[in-house]
């Protein structure tokens, strides 16, 4: 059975538990019921807890597919994560508990948090960073990565972050794309005891980014074998983190933001080859996501909560940066792997610290039910009362087991729908008053509007369709850096006429009880292993390899990673298919563009299935590479090419 058949079969309905519903912070559904009548207004409560240095004067202008949300009124988001907190009893509160993957670790309370960020702020400034520069950020997951975010955000630059699994040539285009000022790097990350060098991986991007005046180098290898001599500095362009701080001053006054000023851009896979550059600004988004975190992990003040995501991805941003700080959370930040040492690392973190809201991805979920559950039950996890997933479907399989075995039938799930362009959680159980269905996201959040339609617009009521956002919402992107007309193009023409309508790409369907379940995306972007990659982009990979004359992409279901990224290549007059010449063009795409779009499979052919009018036939592919009986094949220009693809790929098998 497909795993879309296996959801639909799903009839398992778990209740909020009562002794959860009681202290919970929404516990009756009237939050939910009235907000969805009024957005404005719902929001507009939101925003008014946030710390705001003059208020808004309208809470929305829509232009559609233009929104504004709280104009007029200004606020600084580092202002809002840390100088808030330090006039309380959060003052001395632990904001980060910080653990690297060789065990060392650090805390730094609100206080802590304060210092580091006004000395980042400062070396920003000294470095010649002005309200609205883009400053990219290449960083392991180390305490640094989070003060620098907040150090733009207080100076009024624009970060833009990019994933550190990523290549050089992945940094470079980004950081070419919006043209940034400064990067700031380190020497090296762990991951899997092995050093990622970040440092180096940027002096390869560097040789051709223009724009890029200084780079700032924060030092990971202090223990062990690090040294200033593993990075290698340009002397007038790369500056040590721990030498810089030394000499700026220890103050640095928040710039004033309008509510739309951008806060940062993160880049995303698209449909085309090249990732598009989202631009997020500051009072939208920041409402989206503080109000978000507070409801959807039901935050209390003495809640420790985890989120495993990096900050490279969205996840990261808004639920392990703005949204917890926001909060004034207790968070653990951990640098490493889930198996490294062992496979019970992420439970001994939970054990040592006193985990008590986790949120992490289907894919690690997968794999901890592949390892087993000795590796969980040697820990103790009496204190976790929610857990999070997030990025991909989760089959009815793990998000049992996720309950069973982590949750111990204790704690609700909170399956949370959204994507890099929303900004923050769109569709979710509120675990004190949702009843929740595994696999199911369930309901929009309050202030959250979304409809099932077919492709002439028409509404479903139950049944299958495509997902869209009617009503705009604070934290939506505002548009594509550089390329305002495809997002227009990209997210507001699915349904002709309606400039209103927001289309996120995904299928899903409403069952009888109006809950949403996901089907996943119904356009050519993968999601392997909760990374979102574009398939174009991994064909234009191929492509760029001499030996290679075409090259079509498609995703194929797998037991952990969800999708896994399968290639049909034709190669160019000359190359012959052999294993080394695919194991090399697997390295070729990793280099390219980072290990995560490391093809599985990749299946030569002389040929590959096309229509007469000349476009590749993605859907046969993907019945040959999931190995299932071949539709109607009636339409190819030449049909026994899928034949001889798949008794090719069987052969392989
Ligand atoms: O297909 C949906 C899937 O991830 C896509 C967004 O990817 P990205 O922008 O990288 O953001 C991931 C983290 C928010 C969506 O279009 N997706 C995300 N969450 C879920 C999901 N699919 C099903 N269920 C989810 N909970």
């Amino acid at each position: 059975m497909s795993d879309i058949d296996v959801l639909l079969q799903e009839t398992r309905s778990f209740p909020p538990p009562s002794d959860f519903r009681v202290t919970a912070r929404v516990h009756d559904a009237r939050l939910q019921d009235d907000a969805s009548m009024d957005p404005v207004n719902f929001w507009a409560r939101e925003a008014s807890e946030l710390t705001w240095s003059k208020p808004w004067d309208t809470v929305l202008e829509w232009t559609p597919p233009h929104a504004k949300w709280f104009q007029g009124g200004q606020l600084n988001a580092s202002v809002n994560c840390v100088d808030r907190h330090i006039h309380g009893p959060r003052r001395n509160k632990a904001a980060i508990i910080w653990e690297g993957e060789p065990g060392d670790r650090r805390t730094f309370t609100y206080w802590d948090m304060y210092r580091e960020v006004n000395l980042a702020a400062n070396m920003l400034k000294k470095l010649g960073v002005v309200k609205g520069d883009r400053v990219a950020i290449y960083l392991p997951m180390i305490p640094e990565a989070i003060f620098a975010m907040l150090a733009c955000a207080r100076i009024g630059a624009v970060h833009t972050v990019v994933f550190g699994g990523f290549s050089p040539e992945s940094l470079r285009d980004r950081i070419n794309d919006c043209g940034c000022k400064v990067l700031i790097t380190a020497d090296g990350g762990y991951r899997r005891g092995q050093i990622v060098p970040l440092k180096r991986n940027a002096d390869e991007a560097l040789k051709d980014c223009p724009t890029i005046e200084h780079v700032l180098v924060v030092m990971r290898r202090r223990s062990g074998v690090g040294d200033e001599t593993f990075a290698e500095m340009q002397e007038g362009r790369d500056h040590w983190w721990h030498r810089l701080k030394r000499q700026v001053p220890k103050h640095c006054e928040p710039e004033v933001m309008d509510a739309e000023d951008l806060l940062f851009i993160l880049y995303t896979s698209g449909t085309t080859g090249k990732p598009k550059g989202i631009v997020h600004t500051t009072g939208g988004y920041m409402t989206g996501v503080a109000s978000t975190t507070k409801y959807v992990f039901d935050l209390k003040e003495e809640d420790v909560y985890w989120c495993t995501a990096d900050i490279g991805w969205i996840t990261g941003h808004s639920y392990l940066v703005y949204g917890p700080l926001a909060n004034g959370a207790t968070q653990v930040v951990y640098e490493g792997a889930p198996d490294w040492p062992e496979k019970d690392r992420f439970w001994q973190i939970c054990e040592r610290y006193g985990v008590s809201i986790f949120y992490t991805a289907p894919t690690a979920i997968r794999a901890f039910m592949k390892w087993g559950t000795p590796y969980v039950e040697k820990h103790d996890l009496s204190q976790l009362r929610l857990l999070g997933s997030v990025g991909e479907p989760i089959n009815p399989e793990a998000w049992m087991w996720y309950h069973k075995h982590i949750g111990q039938e204790r704690c609700p799930i909170v399956d949370t729908w959204w994507q890099t362009e929303t900004g923050a959680i769109m569709i979710t159980p509120l675990p004190g008053v949702t009843a929740t269905k595994p696999g199911s996201a369930t309901t929009p959040f309050p202030g959250i509007k979304t409809a099932l339609l077919d492709t002439a617009g028409n509404e479903i009521g139950v049944g299958g369709g495509l997902l869209a956002i009617t009503h705009p919402w604070p934290s939506m992107l505002r548009t594509i850096w550089g390329d305002d007309a495809r997002y227009v193009d990209t997210y507001f023409t699915k349904w002709p006429n309606r400039l209103d309508l927001y289309f996120p790409g995904d299928g899903a369907k409403r069952d009888d009880d109006g809950y949403l379940w996901i089907l996943g995306r119904v356009d050519d972007v993968l999601n392997v292993a909760g990374h979102r990659i574009g398939t174009m982009e991994v064909e234009s990979a191929l492509v760029d390899h001499p030996a290679v004359a075409e090259a079509a992409v498609v995703g194929k279901a797998h037991e952990i990673k969800g999708q896994a990224i399968a290639a049909f290549v034709s190669l160019r007059a000359g190359f012959t298919p052999s294993g080394s010449l695919r194991d090399e063009l697997r390295e070729h795409v990793a280099m390219k563009i980072g290990a995560l779009a490391r093809p599985d499979d990749i299946l030569f052919s002389a040929d590959l299935p096309k229509t007469r009018s000349g476009k590749i036939m993605r859907r046969l592919l993907r019945d040959i590479a999931e190995g299932r009986a071949l539709g109607d094949t009636t339409t190819l220009a030449d049909p026994s090419v899928v034949a001889a693809l798949k008794d090719q790929y069987e052969a392989q098998e």
